[in-house]
């Protein structure tokens, strides 16, 4: 359902790291805030979907309606090819509010810190750090080694923001999604979107008057 209408344009990458359930929560969230949505899935990233959303994609082809678990609304979101080297969010030209990606896997982060625009989505986050436009990542592994780490470093020291896939509790979280909403509202603050407050932490004042 759309509950709001803003302007943004979001350049969204998905990768192929576990934690498919961002990706899915953070895209219900950008929809039902009526954003424009320019979507890339990685062809690795449908192998995770498949195997922890228990979704499936005909001929293999990623369906932005499967992940979301609807329709959305006409228009809203604009699916590419991770091999599409021509579509318009290779080029700086194409503005945009900021790109996230969500989750991040250690290949994906590696090409990123090495400034290889191998496939659209390296590409596509290249030219954010270029044009010093937001650029989120969120990467999923555990442990790191020293090689995760100076990747994250470099990246980090070029501008993007590192927001590993590292939920809070303290918010009581019930189910899954729950757990999920509230990295996705991290995300959102990062790429500078208005925000559900449902998962802020509110202190621990004995008395509000
Ligand atoms: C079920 C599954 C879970 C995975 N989880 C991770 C992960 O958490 N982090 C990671 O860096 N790679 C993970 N991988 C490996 C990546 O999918 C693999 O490195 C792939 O080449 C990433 O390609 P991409 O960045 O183009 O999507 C996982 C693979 C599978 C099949």
């Amino acid at each position: 359902m759309l509950m709001k209408q803003h302007s943004s344009r979001i350049l969204f990458g998905i990768t192929g790291a576990s934690g498919a359930i961002y990706a899915r929560v953070l895209l219900d969230e950008l929809v039902c805030h009526g954003h424009e949505i320019h979507l890339v899935a990685s062809r690795n990233s449908l192998v995770v979907m498949c195997a922890e959303l228990d979704v499936s994609f005909a001929d293999g082809r990623f369906d932005a309606s499967i992940l979301l678990g609807r329709k959305p609304p006409a228009g809203q979101i604009t699916v590419y090819d991770d091999t599409d080297m021509a579509a318009p969010l290779a080029s700086g030209t194409f503005h945009s509010d900021g790109m996230v990606i969500c989750p991040c896997s250690m290949k994906t982060l590696g090409l990123l810190a090495g400034g290889i625009g191998q496939t659209l989505i390296c590409r596509a986050a290249d030219v954010c750090l270029k044009e010093k436009r937001r650029l989120v990542i969120v990467p999923r592994e555990t442990p790191l080694n020293l090689i995760h780490l100076r990747n994250m470093t470099t990246l980090c020291e070029t501008g993007a923001i590192i927001l590993p896939a590292m939920p809070g509790f303290y918010h009581h979280p019930k189910m899954l999604d729950d757990i999920a909403a509230h990295l996705v509202m991290k995300i959102c603050g990062a790429l500078g979107l208005p925000r559900s407050d449902r998962h802020s932490w509110t202190g621990t004042a004995v008395e509000t008057v």
